[in-house]
């Protein structure tokens, strides 16, 4: 009979990510797609689940086409929504999963704000049926898509993963309720290990300008609106806010580069992997650094080498002035930090709007 692995064998097994086997909800879209990139890299195999609400299935192809033939292979896709216990009961009947990362859910405020029920059965419901469906497979580890929302108008800054947690708005509260629920669930079976990441304002794209954010009609967010500008798909960019107490009026946010973002997913799966005692655990991934939306702007146009008109036009109501990260706690319990900054987010991100100037499709 083979000896007993020695414990530090078994860590060494547990710790690692090669050959795990992850389910990603909403892995179509722009967070998702770079992640599902860097699990095959990794060596996980990956399902997804996603309703396609507001993502593409060129974004897959690109994505097996970019992890190769060898690794693609290891990708499933299963077309479905997270509201619909038949379609979880189709992922879960068909693979045994040993973590979950989970993106799906809407995420635009001011539509939020028209229809809060949508919101709320979109995100709570298919957040409360996917931890049903974990538990009743014996899937206890996962990766929450929490947002920097959850600070509101912050007090202080950077923002600390202790705060006071506050919602501004129905998107922002579904949020807040689903780390509460979170907490809830690993408080009632202390088995569950939940990561719950806090994303600060996602920018830019894989490197090779095959893969990137494609919202759909008028964006919402600053990059893709500069974006559809620099590419001659809108006019003018209006900046909401010229009179803020920051050095050039405007608005100051975190933007981090969605590969790194993508990055801090691995890390967060290798420490629930690694961590019995993990609990319920939320980390900040964001710079630390603060810019304004002008010197986005002028950024921007550095990479570019295009001019992006602006109208400087009053505050958007709901906009905090300044909200940037502490970085210590995921720099040191995730053993993950930000590596690049806005010159390689406005490089990257200009590398795929000039190659896809409407997105996933090739004309308007
Ligand atoms: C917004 C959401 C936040 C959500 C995040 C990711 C609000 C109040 N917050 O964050 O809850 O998690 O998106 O989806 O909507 N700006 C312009 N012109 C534009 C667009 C934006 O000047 O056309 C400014 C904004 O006023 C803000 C900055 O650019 O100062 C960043 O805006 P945006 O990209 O929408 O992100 P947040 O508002 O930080």
């Amino acid at each position: 009979m083979a000896p007993p692995p020695s414990s530090s064998a078994s860590t060494e097994r547990e710790t690692m990510t090669t050959r795990r086997s992850v389910l990603v909800t909403g892995g179509a879209g722009f967070i998702g797609s770079h992640t599902v990139l860097q699990l095959l890299r990794e060596g996980c195999h990956v399902s997804i689940i996603d309703n396609l609400d507001n993502s593409v299935p060129e974004a897959l192809d690109r994505v097996r086409a970019l992890a190769g033939p060898a690794l693609a292979q290891n990708l499933r896709f299963f077309l479905g929504d997270l509201r619909s216990k038949e379609d979880l009961e189709k992922v879960f009947s068909s693979k045994r999963y040993d973590a979950v990362i989970h993106f799906a859910g809407l995420k635009a405020v001011g539509e939020s704000v028209a229809r809060p029920f949508l919101y709320y059965d979109n995100n709570l419901v298919g957040t409360i049926n996917l931890y049903e469906f974990m538990a009743k497979n014996g899937c206890k580890k996962m990766v929450f898509s929490s947002s920097a929302t959850v600070y509101g108008q912050p007090d202080k800054i950077p923002c600390v993963e202790d705060f006071e947690l506050k919602a501004m708005n129905p998107y922002g509260r579904t949020k807040l309720f689903l780390e509460e629920i979170a907490r809830d669930i690993q408080k009632a079976d202390p088995e569950w290990r939940i990561i719950l990441l806090r994303y600060f304002n996602p920018v830019g794209a894989h490197e090779s300008g095959q893969i990137g954010e494609d919202p759909k009609g008028i964006p919402n967010n600053l990059m893709p609106y500069i974006q559809q500008v620099a590419v001659g798909r809108l006019p003018e960019l209006n900046v909401y806010g010229k009179d803020y107490p920051t050095k050039d009026g405007s608005a100051i946010r975190d933007y981090i580069h969605v590969m790194d973002l993508a990055d801090g997913h691995i890390a967060a799966l290798r420490k629930l992997f690694a961590t019995e005692d993990i609990g319920c655990a939320a980390y900040n991934l964001g710079t630390g650094c603060g810019t304004s939306v002008l010197e986005m702007v002028a950024a921007f146009e550095k990479a570019s080498g295009k001019k992006i008109p602006v109208k400087l036009c009053p505050r958007r109501p709901g906009d905090a002035t300044a909200v940037y990260a502490s970085t210590e706690k995921a720099q040191k319990e995730l053993g993950w930090r930000a590596k690049y900054g806005i010159e390689e987010m406005c490089r990257d991100q200009w590398n795929w709007a000039s190659k896809n100037p409407y997105g996933y499709r090739s004309q308007p």
